[in-house]
């Protein structure tokens, strides 16, 4: 276990009035995980590994001299350029190469990367990822575990919570290739209503307390929330906000699964200069980046999933989940007697990526600001050509995002001469509107034009038999979700397709 012991001195964002509770996470783990017994190999390993210089007869791992690699060597950019990600862009900047050996000194040793390992992952990457929690979060006393990233930790977090017929609460519109992987294992999934601004905290509270156990079932346990760049709608939530979900979720004993991919990638950040040449570029950055769950999670309520997959490369399949240490336990169980632990490759670049040899973790940090700078240079180029191209018709609006990759478009239905807002619902509190069918009709049109967007209905909650759960949801779902990472190029010609053909759909 690797214990966090908060160093910086940053304030605390949660009512620290609300008194420090001493909650029973047994109450919230599911059958799965309360009959699931250690793996008695992984458990024997263990003991193997705290005495040092003990023959290990007992495991089914090749010898390293026999393993067919004995070096290699990473080339990243140089992080003592001015803006590295800018000059990497352009090809004019340094290159470093770092490099992992299996028989000479380096961080960390392919003999120990390449062997099997403990569902956890490696100490020395764990204690590198809860070195970097420690100085951007603070947490207090939590554990570190590697993930084969955000998608790998939230289906086993699903399995560690959920039973067949609990309720699990998560925004309106969300990450349906997720939500709907609870699906089989028996979970149903309980909206709660967004605006512009994300997950609408009175909403979370009124659907927990109007929770009725007789008709629906257990009151639910467990949220499920996307913080920064919530995929699909790309809202950010206030600090306010994740103050008060947090109250609500100690209110009503939930664990808040805290999936953060795009936490790293924030927008108009005011990082201070001086800040930088004094304690470098994760104090600064620390100062800066918005206040997570974790950061306030005095009573050990948060599972925090944090991922590679955005800012380093989506094929790391490498990620990280911050817990107490009684979840963290039955979480690395799960794993050890699944997954096993996360590739060796990918744990053998980050050790060397923040170790000594390469951009240590202010590097990194430096490296996450530069990346931050550029993708914010694409939302803004994104936007300017959507006022344009789109916006000027009237036909759609969007908000400016403040961090990820997401804008989520509004189209202005009510302006389209067939929309119709006096439907009769085919089911009681169904849609009133032909908003469904309309946007089904953009989509097809787009597609045609050579442009894919998402349309919202991908994204909105369903039950086991794909229909949508939420009846309001049907007339709410005039949106489309964009991605603004592509290139200059890809960003005007997609926008410009979607100007021509969304005036078509309206004019013709
Ligand atoms: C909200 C959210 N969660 C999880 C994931 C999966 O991330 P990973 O690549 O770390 O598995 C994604 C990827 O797009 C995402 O947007």
């Amino acid at each position: 276990m690797v214990f966090i012991h908060s160093t910086t001195s940053v304030t605390p964002a949660v009512d620290t009035s609300l008194k420090r509770s001493h909650v029973d996470f047994s109450r919230h783990l599911s059958l799965e995980a309360r009959a699931r017994l250690p793996n008695p190999i992984k458990s024997i390993w263990k003991v193997a590994q705290v005495k040092p210089g003990t023959i290990n007869m007992g495991n089914g791992d090749p010898h390293h001299t026999l393993y067919p690699i004995c070096e290699m060597n990473f080339v990243v950019p140089s992080i003592d350029e001015h803006d590295p990600v800018q000059s990497w862009r352009s090809g004019t900047g340094e290159q470093d190469v770092i490099a992992s050996f299996k028989d000479e000194p380096c961080t960390l040793s392919l003999r120990t990367a390449f062997a099997y390992g403990a569902g956890a992952g490696l100490k020395l990457v764990r204690d590198t990822l809860a070195d970097l929690n420690d100085r951007i979060h603070s947490p207090p006393n939590h554990t570190v575990s590697l993930s084969l990233g955000n998608a790998d930790a939230l289906t086993k977090c699903f399995r560690l919570l959920g039973d067949p017929g609990d309720s699990f609460l998560c925004e309106e519109f969300t990450f349906s290739a997720m939500t709907n992987a609870a699906l089989p294992l028996g979970i149903k999934w309980a909206p709660i209503r967004m605006d512009k601004d994300g997950l609408i905290p009175s909403d979370l509270e009124r659907t927990l307390s109007e929770w009725n156990e007789a008709t629906q079932g257990k009151r639910p346990h467990v949220l499920y929330t996307i913080p920064c760049s919530q995929n699909p709608t790309g809202s950010t939530l206030s600090l306010e906000r994740r103050q008060e979900i947090y109250r609500i979720a100690h209110d009503w004993d939930i664990v808040i699964l805290e999936d953060d991919p795009y936490y790293f990638l924030q927008f108009d950040l005011d990082v201070n200069q001086s800040t930088i040449q004094e304690y470098g570029y994760t104090r600064a950055m620390a100062d800066v980046l918005p206040r997570s769950f974790l950061s306030m999670d005095y009573d050990g309520r948060v599972m925090r999933l944090d991922s590679f997959s955005k800012i380093v490369a989506p094929g790391m399949r490498l990620g990280w989940v911050t817990s107490n240490n009684f979840l963290a336990e039955k979480l690395d169980m799960l794993t050890d007697s699944s997954s096993q632990h996360p590739h060796g490759m990918g744990q053998a670049f980050i050790a060397e990526l923040f170790g000594s040899g390469g951009w240590g973790a202010d590097g990194f940090m430096k490296w996450i600001s530069s990346l931050c700078n550029e993708y914010q240079r694409r939302r803004d180029l994104f936007m300017d050509v959507f006022r344009q191209k789109v916006a000027s018709s009237g036909f759609a609006t969007a908000e400016v995002p403040k961090s990820g990759m997401f804008v989520w478009i509004r189209i202005n239905l009510e302006h389209h001469a067939r929309f119709s807002s006096s439907q009769t619902p085919t089911a009681p509190g169904g849609p009133t509107t032909n908003t469904a069918d309309l946007m089904d009709e953009l989509f097809k049109k787009l597609l045609d034009s050579g442009l894919v967007l998402m349309p919202a209905s991908t994204f909105a909650i369903v039950d086991r038999t794909g229909r949508t759960s939420a009846s309001h949801i049907g007339d709410r779902v005039n949106f489309f979700r964009a991605t603004f990472v592509g290139t200059d190029e890809t960003i005007r010609d997609g926008l410009t397709i979607f100007g021509r053909t969304i005036e078509e759909f309206f004019c013709f």
